[in-house]
């Protein structure tokens, strides 16, 4: 799908249909071309959210206000309501200013008509391949190049949508470094792919015992990327993601039911590998350092056990008292990796991505990722930029007393918490003992749980993995 911006009245472009947005208040007062044939065919009926008028060759689509979410919901709607037509070309007017306009519904458009056929014998056809949108006095350079941005941006969420949607016999730990790999030299950035003897060299006991019963052997990613005509005091974000390929439990199996979807369960990974590929394109002035922990947590006679104690890269024990709390284990020995490996260069954020706790989505719903560590304005920064970005986030506050509930009898912590409650926020507090004194206020951990993997659509989602946080992360990188 492209989009072209004219600074134009609608009817001097030439497109197969047209589109108008109807704003409640519009809707209202019925305050429409079209009024008429739209009232005979129930457009103005709540609940209704588009109507087709074939007399004026024109979809109508509903949305509450001219705001970016709403609006890339209504563009959403639109492909939707447009799959069953032949269009090959739809043209719009910018309701308001283009700027604000023809981004979301770009994003809307790209987003909200994504599909996952990869496994599918027949796939679907889209017809629909160009947007028009149109207003007069906008500038068409400034308007074309935010497009074009956007495009960026909603690719490689796509992008990211179906590394996370593949099958975890295809995804595997190696495969997915591999991918990474491929995108790194792509778009001239380092990728460099660490296998078994390496983590054996760097002592990550936590990481390797929990890759250990899978046939599948594991891989930690580092990408690098520094801007090319960077300037000085340019900032260096780490990013760092849980990339679980397959998560049964391992001896703690998971039942059933809880464990179908659990390919999704290296989204933080694929999110880092996506975020850094739109940076890349957009050319942001930023350098990032990506990190991969990727394994599969199977079961077998090789399996790490409930009552194990491993030793992580910083020395600390873990007594493990539920290998179904695994992330964490590979977390803490990626932490600790990319630290000492950053030691002497120095870094000013870093933030991890994983799909950590079922606890957090019990806290906070599905649809909504956590935002937890020691720095109230970094948490605050993150939550703006995806308030403007479009992913729900919310703050999850530590606790002295929520602290105590890691605390072992036997090592230095353990990997899961004494009580049923609080869990994302325990989870979180494990992974802050693997963060060293001088990172405390560099560190944001985002568990992204509940909006990574979906099975149904929500908005302009579609079912299976949304692409999250990719799109907050690349607002946090185009802030600095
Ligand atoms: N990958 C899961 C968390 C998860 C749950 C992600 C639901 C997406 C949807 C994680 O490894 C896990 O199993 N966590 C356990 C921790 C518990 C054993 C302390 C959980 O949340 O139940
Ligand atoms: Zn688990
Ligand atoms: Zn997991």
């Amino acid at each position: 799908m492209q989009a072209t911006f004219k600074s134009a009245t609608l009817e001097t472009i030439e497109a197969s249909a047209s589109v108008v947005f109807v704003d409640k208040k519009s809707a209202d007062e019925k305050n429409v071309a079209d009024a008429a044939e739209l009232e005979e065919c129930g457009f103005f009926k709540e609940g209704v959210e588009s109507r087709y008028v074939g007399s004026s060759r024109t979809l109508y689509v509903k949305l509450k206000e001219f705001e970016a979410e709403e609006i890339k919901h209504a563009a959403s709607k639109m492909c939707a309501a447009l799959k069953d037509y032949s269009f090959e070309s739809i043209k719009i007017a910018s309701p308001v200013e283009a700027s604000l306009f023809a981004p979301a519904f770009f994003e809307g458009a790209t987003l909200g008509s994504y599909t996952f056929e990869k496994y599918k014998s027949e796939k679907s056809e889209t017809k629909l391949n160009t947007l028009f949108i149109a207003k007069e006095g906008e500038s068409e350079a400034k308007i074309n190049a935010l497009l074009a941005q956007s495009a960026i941006v909603s690719k490689n969420v796509n992008f990211v949508r179906d590394l996370v949607n593949s099958a975890p016999d295809d995804a595997t730990p190696t495969e997915v470094a591999q991918i990474a790999a491929n995108v790194a030299k792509e778009l001239g950035f380092d990728c460099e792919i660490m296998d078994e003897e390496f983590l054996q060299k760097e002592s990550m006991g936590a990481f390797l015992a929990v890759a250990r019963a899978s046939k599948h052997p594991p891989r930690l990613v580092k990408l690098s990327y520094k801007p090319k005509n960077g300037f000085e005091n340019v900032k260096k974000v780490v990013l760092i993601g849980k990339g679980l390929t397959y998560d049964s439990g391992g001896l703690s199996l998971k039942p059933s039911d809880y464990m179908v979807t659990m390919k999704a369960d290296k989204a933080g990974a694929c999110a880092v590998i996506g975020a850094m590929a739109a940076a890349v394109e957009l050319g942001l002035n930023v350098e990032i350092e990506g990190f991969l922990g990727l394994c599969e947590n199977m079961i077998g006679g090789n399996a790490y056990k409930p009552d194990d104690v491993l030793v992580a890269k910083n020395s600390k024990t873990i007594e493990v008292r539920n290998t179904d709390a695994e992330g964490r284990l590979v977390l803490a020995d990626v932490l600790c990796y990319a630290q000492e490996s950053l030691k002497s260069s120095g870094f000013d954020y870093m933030i991890d991505m994983a799909t950590l706790t079922g606890a957090c989505v019990v806290a906070l719903g599905e649809y909504t990722s956590g935002v937890m560590g020691h720095s109230e304005d970094f948490k605050t920064a993150i939550l703006s930029c995806a308030d403007k970005a479009g992913d729900l986030m919310a703050p999850l506050p530590f606790n002295k007393h929520l602290r105590k509930l890691i605390k072992s009898e036997i090592a230095d912590i353990a990997n899961c918490s004494s009580s049923r409650y609080g869990g994302a926020i325990t989870a979180a507090m494990f992974l802050d003992e693997f963060v060293e004194e001088e990172n405390k206020q560099k560190w944001v951990h985002l568990d992204i749980a509940g909006p990574a993997y979906v099975e149904k659509n929500w908005g302009y989602n579609p079912h299976g993995a949304s692409g999250a946080p990719v799109r907050t992360i690349v607002e946090f990188l185009k802030s600095l």
